[in-house]
C-alpha cells in the first residue's frame, strides 16, 4: 500500500499550515505602551481554544487573554473559583498553539486561578512559571494591596504582569455578587491608591472591571507607564475587553450590560439563534435524509 510521505492534514476544524507568514508585528510590551501613547486602543478578547485563537489573532486582536472565565464557559461551572492551574496550562498551551501557527502576532496573557498566587509571592512564581512555559508572554492576577509585592517580585524575575481591579470575579463572594465597584469616594480612592502602587511595581497592564466610567477614565490618565483594560469601565480606557463568547451572543444566560453582542450587528447572522439555527438544520436534514449528499459528501 502506498503510504503519503506525511500525514496527510486532519480533517477536523483544521488550522492552517504551520509556516503561514505573519501579516502584522508582533504585540509586544513596548507596542502596546506605544499605542497607548499615541492613544491607539489596545484591543484584548479571550479565547480558550486554538481555532478561536486563531481566529483572534488573523481578525488583528491585539492581546487574547486565556481567562478564567472558561470556568464558566467551558467548564459549566457558577464562578472561576474551580478552574485549577492545571486547566489553565492546557488552555493557555493550546492558544498558543493557535496564535502561533497561523500569525503569531497577539500578546497572550494567562489568568493565574484562584489559590494559586495568593499563599506567597513565591507560590506565585512557580504558578506563573507554568503558565508562562505553556506559552504565556504575561500573567494576570486580581486583587490591589496585598498584590503589590507578589508584583513586584513576579517583575523583578522577568515575568510581566496585568492586574485586575473593580470587580475582581474570584473574590466574589467576598464583595456580595457582581456589583459596580468604586463608586463612593473612599472606594473610589482606595481603587486609585491601589492602582498607583501596582505600577509603580511594575505591572505593565490594568484590567478595570465593573468600574465608573469617569473613576476609570481618571485612572487612565494617571497610569502612563500601564495602560487600563476597561469591562464595564466606559470608554475612557486604554483599552477594552470581552469574554469571546458574550460578543459572539453565546451567553446562555442574563446578558452583562456592558457586553455589546457584535455577531448580532452583522447581516443576516443572529448569533445564539444563528448557531442555533444550524445546529436544527443539521438535525432536520439527518432526520429526512439530505445529508450527507452522496454526490458531494462521499467517496
Ligand atoms: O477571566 C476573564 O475572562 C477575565 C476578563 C473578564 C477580564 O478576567
Amino acid at each position: 500500500m502506498n503510504q503519503p510521505a506525511t500525514p496527510s492534514a486532519s480533517p477536523y476544524g483544521t488550522l492552517p499550515p504551520a509556516s503561514s507568514p505573519a501579516l502584522r508585528k508582533p504585540v509586544s510590551l513596548p507596542r502596546l505602551l506605544e499605542m497607548h501613547a499615541r492613544a491607539e486602543k489596545i484591543t484584548m478578547l479571550t479565547a480558550y481554544d486554538a481555532t478561536f485563537a486563531a481566529v483572534a489573532d488573523a481578525a488583528g486582536v491585539d492581546c487574547i487573554l486565556v481567562g478564567d472565565s472558561l470556568g464558566m464557559v467551558c467548564q459549566g461551572l457558577s464562578s472561576t473559583v474551580g478552574v485549577s492551574l492545571e486547566t489553565m496550562r492546557y488552555h493557555v498551551e493550546s492558544v498558543t498553539r493557535g496564535v502561533r501557527r497561523v500569525q503569531g502576532t497577539a500578546w497572550i496573557v494567562g489568568d493565574l486561578p484562584y489559590g494559586t498566587y495568593q499563599e506567597s509571592k513565591e507560590q506565585a512564581l512557580r504558578s506563573a512559571a507554568v503558565l508562562m512555559q505553556a506559552g504565556a508572554h504575561m500573567v494576570k492576577l486580581e486583587g490591589g494591596g496585598w498584590t503589590t509585592e507578589t508584583v513586584r517580585f513576579l517583575v523583578e524575575r522577568g515575568i510581566p504582569v496585568c492586574a485586575h481591579l473593580g470587580l475582581t470575579p474570584q473574590t466574589v463572594h467576598a464583595l456580595g455578587g457582581y456589583r459596580v465597584q468604586g463608586k463612593t469616594v473612599e472606594s473610589a480612592a482606595l481603587m486609585k491608591h491601589h492602582a498607583h502602587a501596582l505600577q509603580d511595581a511594575g505591572a505593565s497592564l490594568l484590567v478595570l472591571e465593573m468600574v465608573p466610567a469617569a473613576l476609570s477614565a481618571e485612572l487612565t490618565a494617571e497610569l502612563p507607564h500601564c495602560p487600563t483594560i476597561g469591562i464595564g469601565a466606559g470608554s475612557g480606557t486604554a483599552g477594552q475587553v470581552l469574554v469571546l463568547h458574550d460578543m459572539l451572543g453565546l451567553n446562555l444566560g442574563k446578558m452583562p450590560k456592558f457586553v455589546r453582542n457584535f455577531m448580532a450587528d452583522l447581516p443576516g447572522v443572529q448569533g445564539q439563534h444563528g448557531i442555533k439555527a444550524a445546529m436544527q438544520a443539521y438535525v432536520a436534514a439527518v432526520k429526512n435524509g439530505s445529508f450527507p449528499n452522496n454526490a458531494l459528501h462521499a467517496w
